[in-house]
């Protein structure tokens, strides 16, 4: 043993550095590898989220767990169809669906779907089924 580290001041030092060293990287380790599921949800959450005033924040990759029409509504048509944005008809607004309703409830769905003018297509609900845009539809001229 060389004489420097024969000290025992020394020796405590230099365990407390290698002890502190270590917690460092454990730390650090943990934080990058955490595998408790919040943190494996966070890590491959998407980025994209929708924030529409006066709804609470709405993630735009919500699955059909749980999904309605009215959900679905809040979450993609609201934004539009709330005020008339771009002359889309308003919910509610029977002067606004009236016209169109006159072409048939099938094409005003199948408009939906496809997508008409500013209107994109299904709403973008690029995951919803043809039934959800559908019920959808329902749901906004039931309102
Ligand atoms: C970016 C804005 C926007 C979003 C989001 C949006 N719409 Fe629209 N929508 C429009 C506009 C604008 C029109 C009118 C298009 C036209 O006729 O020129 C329209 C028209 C429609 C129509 C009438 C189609 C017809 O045949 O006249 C339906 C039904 C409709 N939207 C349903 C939906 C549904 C359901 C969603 C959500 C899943 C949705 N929209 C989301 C803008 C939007």
């Amino acid at each position: 043993m060389r004489a420097w580290l024969t000290s025992y001041y020394q020796k405590v030092i230099i365990l407390m550095a290698i002890l502190a060293g270590s917690a460092v990287a454990g730390v650090a380790y943990a934080a990058r590898y955490d595998m408790t599921e919040q943190a494996i949800d966070q890590r491959i959450a998407p980025s994209g989220k929708v924030r529409v005033d006066g709804v609470a924040e709405v993630d735009a990759s919500e699955t059909d767990a749980g999904r309605t029409p009215q959900s679905i509504y809040e979450t993609y048509c609201l934004v539009c169809h709330a005020t008339g944005v771009a002359g889309a008809p308003r919910i509610g607004v029977a002067a606004d669906w009236e016209p169109r309703l006159a072409q048939g409830r099938d094409q005003v769905i199948a408009n939906s779907i496809s997508g008409i003018r500013a209107m994109p297509a299904r709403g973008t609900c690029f995951d919803c089924s043809d039934e959800e845009i559908a019920a959808t539809v329902d749901y906004m001229l039931s309102q």
